[in-house]
């Protein structure tokens, strides 16, 4: 948002810290910190709601709940008391994941918590990605990796599903174990990514790369600006007329 954007939306009361701040009431709740003079150093990346850095926690006026949600996706109210934790805490096994056997029984192994869970749900309910957690995590109970990969797949990695559990059992980083032995050690290969590795792996992108990185800046911008791109509403048969290059 440009500042004489800000400068024109209305400003309401938010409390940072316990201390209260004028806000324009459009900014998230991330951009309203920051316009109150807070810097985010850690609990911040992508700022487009995909990374699962900004998990946060604030009260509303008037509301005894503890909410919760992506700080750079909350738009904030007036009234909101707000704070930011660094990250989200949970528990990751270490494992060595070349040597792991694709088994539902190592994941038991790895994560016995998991068979704490009693289905009450805290877990779906919070998740800003709409993720049905408690289904993955129940597939998982029975063993079932593909269900728990396809299920969890815009799992963003919050954390949030972990704060609510009283059976503190860490689900995102369970899921992400299960898309990982689902994704690597079980689904078949895919071909065209084998070639593109071998033709890395042979130089054939080396010029081009030498290329890219001789441009100065604007160069830099016209080559990106100029490049090849899908159209918009492009079916899936759509393909690039250079598909040899980093330079279309
Ligand atoms: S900063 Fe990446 S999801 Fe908010």
């Amino acid at each position: 948002m440009s500042v004489a954007a800000e400068v024109e939306a209305k400003m309401i009361p938010v409390y940072i810290m316990g201390k209260r701040y004028e806000v324009p009431e459009t900014l998230t709740i991330m951009k309203a910190m920051e316009y109150a003079g807070y810097q985010f150093i850690r609990g911040a990346g992508c700022r487009g709601g995909v990374c699962g850095a900004c998990s946060t926690v604030f009260r509303k006026e008037g509301d005894y709940k503890i909410y919760s949600g992506l700080a750079c996706q909350t738009v904030v109210e007036p009234g909101m008391h707000l704070t930011q934790l660094p990250f989200y805490p949970a528990l990751r096994a270490v494992y060595e994941y070349a040597s792991l056997e694709a088994e539902a029984e190592k994941i038991w192994e790895l994560y016995p918590e998991l068979f704490r869970c009693v289905a009450c749900n805290a877990c779906t309910k919070i998740c800003p990605m709409d993720v049905e957690v408690l289904d993955y995590i129940s597939a998982l109970k029975r063993g079932d990796i593909a269900a728990a990969a396809e299920i969890s797949f815009d799992c963003i990695q919050c954390g949030l599903c972990a704060s609510r559990c009283f059976g503190e059992i860490p689900q995102y980083h369970i899921a992400q174990l299960a898309r990982r032995i689902w994704g690597g050690k079980i689904k078949p290969k895919a071909e065209h990514l084998a070639a593109m590795v071998e033709d890395i792996d042979a130089g054939k992108y080396d010029d081009m790369i030498s290329k890219l990185k001789s441009m100065d800046e604007e160069q830099l911008k016209k080559a990106y600006t100029e490049r090849e791109m899908e159209p918009p509403m492009a079916d899936e048969s759509w393909k690039p007329s250079n598909t040899e290059g980093l330079l279309g």
